[in-house]
């Protein structure tokens, strides 16, 4: 997969809420552009005017009776834009490309954990992305327990408790079928997917990271 420096790179990074993928993505991001690379850095839903304003509807608690329907396309409505806005131009002009989360969280949270039609998610994804998946997804594995805690902890530093909670207040069951659908859907998707424990040291992790994006050497 290595590339030469002037190819865009799309990396995404997934997981449950919680597990440090905004500090990777910074940690990362950094080395990046001391190496002398564009970098873009990203998160979704969100990156975008539009994508902003539909983050704010998806994830106030206000909107508890949003169906899981209406949910999801709010979701791939925020991808779409943000992949025709940023994404796309961002990788012609041969930058690097992270972003938080990506189309792999639809058919985890939504699939595996709201219970709607893997199938269908795959075709709704497309119509979003038009195959534009990522050269390298790490999925940032963590006990849902430890992880929600941390999630809670930096949600209430930032003030975002009350706006940002509706999927922290979800019971564990659920967060535990995220956990195991993320885990599902890397052994299906082994070439693109890299599952990391996240337990390990930020610095740890970026190690791994560094080590399976062959197209940065
Ligand atoms: P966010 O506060 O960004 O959480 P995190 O820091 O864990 O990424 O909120 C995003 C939430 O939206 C997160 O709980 C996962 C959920 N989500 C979906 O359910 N489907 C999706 O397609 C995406 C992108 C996110």
């Amino acid at each position: 997969m290595a590339a030469p420096a002037n190819t865009g790179v799309f990396v995404t990074f997934e997981g449950g809420d919680g597990a440090g993928k905004s500090t990777q993505i910074r940690f990362l991001a950094r080395l990046l552009e001391d190496a002398g690379r564009e970098v873009v850095r990203l998160r979704e839903p969100g990156g975008t005017a539009v994508g902003e304003e539909l983050r704010a509807v998806v994830l106030d608690p206000k909107n508890d009776n949003l169906s899981d329907e209406a949910e999801l396309l709010i979701y791939e409505a925020a991808r779409a834009q943000i992949v025709a806005e940023v994404i796309r131009p961002a990788l012609k002009r041969g930058e690097v490309v992270l972003c938080d989360r990506y189309a792999d969280s639809t058919v985890v949270y939504q699939g595996y954990g709201r219970g709607l039609d893997i199938e269908k998610l795959r075709s709704l994804n497309d119509v979003a992305i038009g195959g534009l998946w990522p050269d390298r997804t790490f999925v940032l594995d963590m006990d849902p327990a430890d992880a929600l805690k941390r999630a809670r902890r930096r949600n209430a530093e930032l003030g975002l408790s009350e706006k940002e909670g509706r999927f922290e207040a979800e019971q564990m069951p659920f967060h535990t079928r995220i956990r195991e659908g993320f885990k599902l859907w890397a052994a299906h998707n082994t070439k693109r997917i890299v599952v990391l424990d996240a337990a390990d040291s930020p610095e740890g992790l970026m190690h791994q990271a560094l080590a399976n994006i062959d197209m940065f050497e």
